[in-house]
């Protein structure tokens, strides 16, 4: 079972001349095969800190620990094989096929095409999205991005999958089918799943959950 750390994490950004300290000391460990939710007033730093977290941002002090190597001495390569991320408005290659966006996913982590078609067929299956295969990224609603986004970011079977707000632009129904989405490729590939939201019926069903309040995280009531 992998661990991820957050270890006395800062994050400060200079707009002009001012400084504005966003993240002030933020601790905490997720473990391969749980559950957690990150709550906290708008702006408040969630996205800054999932970026950390997933190691695509720097902090300005402070380690980010996958079990005990550093998150940002890992290749891109390495990192998309540990670490999956989701974002609210998931970016797609237009010029591509919906199976061709999470294809390339795959072999960005040095992944064969043999596999890759494999581990997609299942995920595309268990998503009850194969008849998209071969649409545009332009024919997909709002939900059926989303959980194109889930199916690229699991195709490297991630330890850890990262979802900043993934709901954020769906309708409770579909928001909720999307969760159950999320708990269900957590519980099949034992990942750590970690999820930034605004709503309680998201993080009602997460085992633990963390508010970032004032630059540093505390356990939610
Ligand atoms: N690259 C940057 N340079 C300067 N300021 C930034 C940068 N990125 C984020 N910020 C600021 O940091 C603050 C927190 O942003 P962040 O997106 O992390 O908040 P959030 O908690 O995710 O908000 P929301 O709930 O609305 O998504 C904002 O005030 C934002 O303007
Ligand atoms: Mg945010």
């Amino acid at each position: 079972m992998h661990t991820l750390q957050l270890k006395g994490i800062e994050k400060t950004f200079t707009q002009t001349t001012i400084s504005i300290p966003l993240l002030k000391n933020c601790t905490a460990v997720f473990e391969q095969g749980n559950t957690y939710g990150l709550i906290g007033a708008s702006g408040i730093g969630k996205s800054t800190l999932m970026h950390i977290l997933a190691g695509i941002d720097t902090p300005t002090k402070g380690l980010v620990l996958f079990d005990t190597t550093n998150i940002h001495e890992f290749s891109n390569k390495q990192r998309t094989q540990y670490i999956g991320f989701v974002t609210q408005s998931p970016h797609m290659i237009k010029e591509l096929t919906v199976y061709e966006n999470c294809e390339i996913a795959g072999k960005i982590a040095g992944i064969s095409t043999i596999v890759i078609k494999e581990r997609l067929d299942e995920l595309f299956t268990l998503l009850n999205l194969s008849h998209t295969y071969h649409w545009n990224i332009g024919q997909l609603s709002g939900g059926q991005l989303q959980r194109i986004a889930i199916i690229r970011s699991l195709v490297t079977r991630p330890a850890f999958l990262l979802a900043d707000e993934p709901t954020g632009s769906l309708d409770e129904i579909t928001g909720k089918e999307l969760l159950s989405v999320l708990l269900t490729c957590q519980k099949k590939w034992g990942m750590g799943l970690i999820i930034s939201s605004h709503n309680k019926y998201i993080t009602d069903q997460l085992q633990v959950v963390f508010t970032l309040q004032n630059g540093i995280l505390v356990h939610a009531l």
